[in-house]
Formats: C-alpha cells, sequence, structure tokens
C-alpha cells in the first residue's frame, strides 16, 4: 500500500515508521500492547489515542527506544530497532524530538540553554546555535523569555520550551505525549498549530492524548488503542 510519488527515487513512499506484530510485556502474563502492526507516513501527523493504560505511552517509548518489544519489529527507515545496541541508541534519539507531558526541563538552565542542549550535542557550532535557537523561540513566541529559568514561567510557556527543544533540530519525528494535558483550550489550540505546522514541513508527528475535543478540531488521521492492541486506524478528515 505505497502511495505514489513524484521524484526521490521512491524512498519517500516506504513508511518512516513501521511497527510489526509489536508486543510489550512489563510483567509476566500482561501485555502493555498486544501484537500492534501499523505503519506511518513521512510528514504524517497522526493522534494516538485510547483511555489511560491503552499503551500510548509505552509506544511511544518503543518509538524512542526508551523501552524494547518484547516481541515483533519496531522499524524506523527502514531499520528495525528492536535490538539495536546500547551505544547506537543516541544517534537514533537525535533524529527523533519528543515532548513529555511534564516538560523535563533542566532547571538550572535558561530558556535558550535549555534549547540550544538539542543542538550541542551534534557539535553544532555555537554561533549557528544561537541564531537557530533564537529563531525557533520567536516561532513559540518565547523569544522575550530566553534568559528565564524554567521555573518562573508559566505552565504552557514551559510546554512551549520543552517543544522549541524539540523541534529545534528539525528530528525527522516529533513524538509528544499528552504534550497539552495540562494546558488552558487557548494554548492548547496554539501548541498543536506548532505540532501540526512541523508535519507540514516534513516532521513525521504523533501525538498522544486522550483529548477528544482535539481530535476532532485537527482532522488528523488517529490510532485508536485499546488494551494494548490497535482498536481502529481512522484516516484524516474522515471520522464522526
Ligand atoms: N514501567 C512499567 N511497569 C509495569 N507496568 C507498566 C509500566 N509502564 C506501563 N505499564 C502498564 O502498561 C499499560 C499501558 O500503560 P501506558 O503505556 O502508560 O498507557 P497510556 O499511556 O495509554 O495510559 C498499563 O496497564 C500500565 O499500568
Ligand atoms: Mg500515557
Amino acid at each position: 500500500m505505497s502511495v505514489g510519488t513524484t521524484g526521490t527515487a521512491g524512498r519517500s513512499s516506504d513508511p518512516i515508521i513501521r511497527v510489526y506484530h509489536a508486543s510489550k510485556s512489563y510483567l509476566p502474563g500482561t501485555f502493555a500492547l498486544h501484537d500492534l502492526t501499523l505503519e506511518v507516513h513521512r510528514g504524517e501527523f497522526v493522534f494516538l489515542t485510547g483511555p489511560s493504560g491503552a499503551g500510548k505511552t509505552t509506544l511511544l517509548k518503543l518509538l524512542f527506544s526508551a523501552e524494547r518489544p518484547t516481541e515483533g519489529q519496531i522499524i524506523l527507515r527502514g531499520r528495525n530497532i528492536a535490538r539495536l545496541s546500547a551505544a547506537a541508541v543516541p544517534a537514533l534519539r537525535r533524529r527523533i524530538g519528543v515532548v513529555f507531558q511534564d516538560y523535563k526541563l533542566l532547571q538550572s538552565r535558561t530558556v535558550e540553554e535549555n534549547v540550544a542542549v538539542a543542538l550541542e550535542v551534534l557539535g553544532v557550532p555555537p554561533r549557528e546555535i544561537r541564531a537557530r535557537v533564537f529563531s525557533m523561540l520567536k516561532q513559540v513566541g518565547l523569544q522575550h523569555r530566553r534568559t528565564h529559568h524554567p521555573l518562573s514561567l508559566s505552565g504552557g510557556e514551559q510546554q512551549r520550551v520543552s517543544i522549541a527543544r524539540a523541534l529545534v533540530n528539525e528530528p525527522e519525528i516529533l513524538l509528544a505525549d499528552e504534550p497539552t494535558g495540562n494546558l488552558d483550550p487557548e494554548l492548547t489550540i496554539e501548541i498543536m498549530d506548532l505540532l501540526a505546522n512541523a508535519s507540514l514541513r516534513g516532521t513525521t508527528v504523533m501525538v498522544a492524548t486522550h483529548d477528544l475535543g482535539l481530535i476532532d478540531r485537527y482532522g488528523k488521521r488517529r490510532l485508536a488503542l485499546e488494551g494494548g492492541r490497535l482498536k481502529d486506524d481512522i484516516p484524516a478528515h474522515r471520522f464522526t
């Protein structure tokens, strides 16, 4: 089921994410994910939904190689990462931006230093780091806060810093776990627009949320998990 393309040797039609009969068992006899198979194409924006305990976070962790599947394959850009060596994990993660619900910002660093970290680990020259961090902070509307520390910011501002950090190195894949869980409706829309814009620029975006209003508003593809299984895969603009 490949999608037609107009160039780049056909590779762009390969799914960037392919989960193949993947299961994850944290405790013997129980499954957080059970025989999950799905594909996501480059530049797609996908909501991951389902009630608490459905396996959303576990799936994101498998994609980020924070956990390994008990069975099956996790194929990113054609490469199975299910058995990746520990030494290869950092290189994989540099291509993936992650946004956590609790931000995970470094409290002892300023806003701009938190965002710069993502580029420092790549060895980007300091002058380029400064320019890219400034431009990214401008995009999330926080350039005036760049020398502040995270704890002096509101929840929504901290979440925008974490999104800036996740996007500043233009990752191929962005994974966001309940990124708007703590935000009011206005900020929720701001944050979601940022993520939707990233997908328009070619980043593949997967957002876990149980906010059905959010999903309705954006009309994107929706993968619904329940009890660790894929219950539904609803294409963009076609759900009720
Ligand atoms: N580290 C863990 N150890 C044991 N069980 C876990 C762990 N993480 C998640 N689980 C269990 O796996 C299931 C799926 O959890 P999770 O992926 O966090 O779901 P969701 O993000 O959809 O709420 C739940 O039953 C949860 O209790
Ligand atoms: Mg979760």
